[in-house]
């Protein structure tokens, strides 16, 4: 795994690049992409027949192992339906990057990336996808611990990405969210997709939106993944109500997870609250957002 220096042979090239020291990242953005803007987020007949090539292939390669992480429930991993999304979101953006907060076993960081490599080609070695984890490099026992996280991943994210051919494409800020966003930031970085799959606690949800939402334009799509945890529900609640963003409502049937699994969300504008508005409690809605089908 390459870390703060570029690489030479092809092996190395699939290295996903490690950033472990901040606020200097080492990482510039990469140049705008010149694609279309699109209207709507889900499958477009193209991105679903590459998205179904890549499942295809990614069956080959991790086989049941990669089976086992779709279709066990709570595992720290995305399901095909979440990381078809994400993959679908990205395929239909108009901008080049996407962010990713929490790696563990990699399977949504490889579909971001794998959007990315289908957009650019493969001979476009910019850093496209940046994800953040604090304990990916940490051994798998309970000693590993970075704030309240507890267990490691003994790399295999960066694994599956590098054996994926996928490495090449992505960065991994090796710290807490709430130390890498503010170093993003800065950096002036932007982010069309954002995952939010890290620390699960509210207060570390919405300081993690606080962040993402700085970084993210107009139109770009935010996901929030595990929909049936209280505190991303309430988080959810919580953006929906008093920051300007829609709920996706996609397809019932190729969707099915869509509202229950994670929530996605469009942003329609720029935060325009008043300065003054501390003068009355927030609002939070009355919770139709579980409904999304
Ligand atoms: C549910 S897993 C991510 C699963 C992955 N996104 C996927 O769908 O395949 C949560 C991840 O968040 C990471 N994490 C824990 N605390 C964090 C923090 N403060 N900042 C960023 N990531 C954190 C954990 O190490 C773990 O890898």
């Amino acid at each position: 795994m390459a870390s703060s220096s570029s690489s030479s042979s092809s092996e190395e090239d699939n290295e996903v690049f490690i950033v472990t020291t901040w606020p200097s990242l080492g990482l510039t953005p990469p140049p705008e992409a010149p694609s279309s803007p699109s209207a709507s987020v889900g499958p477009s007949a193209a991105s679903a027949s590459a998205l179904d090539a890549f499942h295809a292939s990614a069956i080959q390669r991790f086989g049941n192992h990669y089976l086992a992480a779709h279709h066990q429930p709570n595992v720290s991993a995305a399901t095909y339906e979440t990381g078809s999304l994400l993959y679908a979101a990205l395929m239909t953006s108009k901008f080049p990057t996407s962010l990713e907060i929490g790696l563990a076993t990699g399977l949504s960081a490889m579909y971001m990336a794998q959007a990315h490599v289908d957009i650019n080609g493969g001979d476009d070695d910019s850093i496209r996808h940046i994800c953040i984890d604090p304990t990916q490099r940490l051994p798998k026992d309970e000693t590993s611990t970075v704030g309240l996280q507890r267990g490691g991943w003994d790399s295999e994210g960066l694994q599956h990405l590098e054996q994926s051919k996928l490495g090449r494409v992505v960065a991994m800020l090796e710290t807490e969210s709430h130390r890498a966003l503010p170093a993003l930031h800065e950096a002036g970085w932007t982010f069309g997709v954002v995952f939010i799959d890290g620390m699960h606690l509210y207060d570390y949800i919405l300081l993690d939106f606080f962040y993402a939402d700085l970084m993210l334009p107009v139109g770009g799509i935010l996901v929030l993944d595990d929909a049936w945890l209280p505190s991303v529900q309430d988080a959810a609640k919580f953006i929906l109500t008093n920051r300007s963003y829609e709920l996706l409502m996609l397809d019932a049937e190729r969707w099915s997870e869509h509202g229950k699994r994670y929530f996605a969300l469009r942003k329609t504008a720029n935060d325009t609250r008043m300065w003054n508005e501390h003068n009355r409690a927030f609002a939070i809605s009355d919770g139709s957002e579980n409904n999304a089908q």
